[in-house]
Formats: structure tokens, C-alpha cells, sequence
């Protein structure tokens, strides 16, 4: 019977044959350990030359590292292995024999693993971290759906810019300019008045030439909206969500987690609700701590929010920012016209702003003044003052960057590691 790896623990006592790759293998003169992979796990397969005899056992001893293979054997429990299971090889059919595989148990540069990212996926470090991406992915849309929230799919070739005009990929469009997505947010304020509650899951872009352990060219976004949420309702989804994604990565990724070597305690606290801190307590915590040179209305840059972070077990949730450093569609603080009704939530152990959202201006006047401030061209924004004239309803939203989620549960150092082919600055292959 043909089975997955995950599956040998419904077939133990039984002859199964898996098809798989060799990902490693150790032998000596009487017994060969192959460590098999076939994507869906990791299994030891144990040839023992008394049981199989010579033939076989100097066929599993001459193969290949990452030849793909079919491989017969009896499930056994197995204690030692995480797993819990291993197979006591009776038979191997090489399908496709792999000369001098190039990445190799000794140690690799960054530099040559990321040149050779089609076949770094397939090693164990990074085989943990996509299944964990994919886990964030399952529970965000197990967390959306069941709040009665719709999956809305926005643009990505667009004729405006949610975020400011710097960092847009510009391309033709036929005849006309077109930028790529930055954030479906606008849309997805749309998508809102029609939907009432709505996500999005999508690629963004941002020609930002920033080269730091954050940031990428190409990431992928979450991004729900809410027609009637004010601003506190809007910290409160952020928080039961979070909780949710990394609740839901503790019960269902243990072996990856062990993997990479995850110290989950600092996880397992990760739970609704988080602390709120204001723009201005942030700036006196941060000139206590010697801070100095920040004054306010300056932007808090890596190091300030890793600081802030410290003091946390939790994410923290820095709100009301100065108005000049958000984008246009803030709504002010009603007793503060120098703030913003946002907030930023920054994870724990230095991974930053993993979300940003705000309450946004549902007055049309106001907007349309915004708007010429910031010198944006209010005929590409024609239909999202619209949305201000026809029914206008107090609304908010936020979205969550994915790969700096998926870093700072994995424990991963670089956001390189958390999407399966990054765009860096420098990077376009493969
Ligand atoms: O704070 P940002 O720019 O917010 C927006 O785009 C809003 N329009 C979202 C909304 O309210 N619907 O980006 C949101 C998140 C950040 O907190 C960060 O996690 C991630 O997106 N992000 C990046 N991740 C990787 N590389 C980059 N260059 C990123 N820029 C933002
Ligand atoms: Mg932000």
C-alpha cells in the first residue's frame, strides 16, 4: 500500500511503501540508517543487512543524497524518534538516481543557500518554517470565516497608492500608468460597505530600498476592514486574531517547532489581551531609557521598538501617532487633532511592527481636505471619496504582514527564510 510519511502512524505493524527522497543517510557494515523525507514529514528507514541481504543492503548503502525513491518496509513505533516511528526497510526502487546534490550536511553560506533556494526549501529548517506559514495561513482563514468575515480579493494593478507615492513599482498599463498593489486596503474599505466584514490575503509591493532583517520587496499581506468598528473595536480583533495564529502554531506545528528549536514558553503566553501604550508614552519610556535624540513627531526605527517590545512578554500595541507620520486616511483623535486614531502592533523579541491599522475618516469633507494636503490627484481617488457620500459609516482595518509573523513564531533571524522565494533588494533569483 502507497502512503505519506504523516501517515504511518494509522499503518503501524503493517508493509507500506512511501514514496520519498533521500535527505541524508549514515551506515556501517551490518545497518544502514536512510532518512527519508517525502514532504509531508521526516522517517528513518533501517535497513539491516541479516534481513534484507547483501544485494539490497549494498543498494541502500550506495545511494545518493536527494535521489527520489520508492521505498517498502514495516511501520514500527519508535520512541526515540520524535516522529515516533521508523521503518524497517525490505525493499528500495531508486526512481531518479541525484549526482552531487549541492547543498550538503556541512555548513552553507547565506549567499549560496539563497542562490540555491529551489532545493534549500527541501531541507529540514526550511520544510518546518512553510509548513508554520502555512499553519498562520490555515488559521487566519479558520479565524476570519468564523468571525462572519468575507474573503475579498483586491487588485494588484492599481492606479493609486494607499501608503504614499514613493514606493511604488511603477509598469504600462497599456496606455496609462499603473502601480502594483502596496495594500488592497482602499478596495478593501469598499469591499466593506458592501460586505460588512471582509479580509483580504494577498501579494503587496514596495520598492523600498531597505535591506534589513524586516523587510522585503514582495510580501504578502492580510488585510480585514470593518464597517461600524471604531478604533478600540479594531485593537480587539487584531489581539483575539494574533492569539489565535500562534495558539493554533503551538497545537498543530510541535514538530516543526521542535525543529527549529522554538522556545515555546514564550509563546504559550501569547493570549488576548495585549498591552496599549500611546505614541507619547513610548517617546518618555524610550528618553528614559537614554533614548535621547528622538523627539516627537520623529518615527520610531528598529532599535526604539525592539526597546519598547523588552519590557513586554506580549505584542504591544503603540497607538495615536503624530498625524504626519501616517498616511492620509487616519481619522484624527476627536480630543487631539495632532494624532491619529491608529495603532502599530510590534512583536516580542525584536521582530518589530508586525501590523498596522487605524480607524479611518468616514467624513467626506475632511478626507477631500486630506487628500489635497497630501497633493494626491483627487480624480485617481474619486471613488474612494465616494464611498464618503453614499451611506458613510464609521469603519476601521489593519493589516498584517506575513512573513514578519511567520519569522517571529518560527524564531527565524530573517524575514528571507519565511516566504518560499524571497524578493530582496538584491535578489531576483530564483
Ligand atoms: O504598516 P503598513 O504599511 O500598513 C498598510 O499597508 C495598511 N494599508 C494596512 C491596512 O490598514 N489595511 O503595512 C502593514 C504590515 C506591517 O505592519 C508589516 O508587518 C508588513 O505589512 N510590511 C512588510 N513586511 C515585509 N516587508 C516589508 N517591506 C513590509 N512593509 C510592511
Ligand atoms: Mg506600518
Amino acid at each position: 500500500m502507497k502512503i505519506t510519511i504523516a501517515e504511518a502512524g494509522n499503518h503501524a505493524g503493517k508493509e507500506v511503501t512511501i514514496g520519498a527522497w533521500l535527505a541524508n543517510k549514515r551506515s556501517s557494515g551490518k545497518i544502514a540508517f536512510l532518512q527519508l523525507r517525502d514532504g509531508s514529514g521526516f522517517i528513518q528507514g533501517v535497513v539491516v543487512k541479516s534481513d534484507v541481504g547483501e544485494e539490497i543492503f549494498q543498494q541502500a548503502k550506495s545511494l545518493t543524497q536527494e535521489s527520489s525513491l520508492y521505498v517498502t518496509g514495516v511501520v514500527q513505533e519508535d520512541s526515540r524518534s520524535p516522529f515516533g516511528y521508523e521503518l524497517s526497510v525490505t525493499g528500495v526502487k531508486v526512481i531518479a538516481e541525484a549526482v552531487d546534490y549541492p547543498i550538503t550536511p556541512k555548513e552553507h553560506g547565506t549567499e549560496f543557500l539563497m542562490d540555491h533556494r529551489h532545493l534549500w526549501l527541501r531541507s529540514r529548517k526550511q520544510h518546518a518554517v512553510m509548513k508554520i506559514r502555512n499553519e498562520i495561513i490555515r488559521a487566519t482563514y479558520e479565524f476570519f470565516n468564523e468571525k462572519g468575515f468575507s474573503k475579498v480579493d483586491p487588485p494588484i494593478l492599481t492606479g493609486s497608492a494607499p501608503e504614499g507615492t514613493s514606493e511604488l513599482f511603477h509598469t504600462k498599463y497599456f496606455d496609462e500608468d499603473a502601480y502594483l498593489s502596496q495594500s488592497g486596503q482602499l478596495y478593501m474599505e469598499a469591499a466593506a460597505m458592501a460586505l460588512g466584514k471582509v479580509f483580504s490575503f494577498g501579494p503587496t509591493f514596495r520598492a523600498e530600498k531597505s535591506k534589513t532583517r524586516r523587510h522585503l520587496i514582495e510580501f504578502w499581506m492580510i488585510e480585514p476592514e470593518m464597517a461600524f468598528y471604531e478604533f478600540e473595536d479594531n485593537l480587539e480583533v487584531q489581539e483575539q486574531y494574533v492569539s489565535h495564529v500562534v495558539q493554533s502554531v503551538l497545537k498543530n506545528c510541535q514538530l516543526e517547532l521542535e525543529r527549529l528549536g522554538r522556545d515555546t514558553s514564550k509563546l504559550e503566553h501569547i493570549q488576548a489581551p495585549f498591552p496599549r501604550i500611546t505614541y507619547d508614552e513610548a517617546l518618555k519610556f524610550l528618553h528614559e531609557k537614554g533614548f535621547d535624540d528622538i523627539q516627537w513627531g520623529d518615527d520610531f526605527g528598529a532599535p526604539h521598538e525592539t526597546a519598547i517590545a523588552e519590557s513586554y512578554q506580549k505584542p504591544v500595541f503603540i497607538t495615536h501617532y503624530p498625524t504626519s507620520l501616517k498616511p492620509f486616511y487616519m481619522q484624527p483623535d476627536p480630543e487631539r487633532g495632532d494624532v491619529v486614531l491608529c495603532a502599530d502592533l510590534i512583536a516580542p523579541e525584536g521582530y518589530g511592527e508586525i501590523i498596522g491599522g487605524s480607524e479611518r475618516i468616514h467624513d467626506y469633507e475632511l478626507l477631500k481636505q486630506r487628500l489635497e494636503e497630501h497633493n494626491l490627484d483627487l480624480d485617481a481617488y474619486k471613488w474612494y471619496l465616494e464611498l464618503r457620500q453614499y451611506g458613510s459609516v464609521p469603519h476601521s482595518g489593519f493589516g498584517l504582514g506575513l512573513e514578519r509573523t511567520v519569522a517571529w513564531i518560527s524564531g527565524v533571524e530573517h524575514v528571507r527564510e519565511s516566504i518560499p522565494f524571497p524578493r530582496l533588494l538584491n535578489r531576483l533569483y530564483p
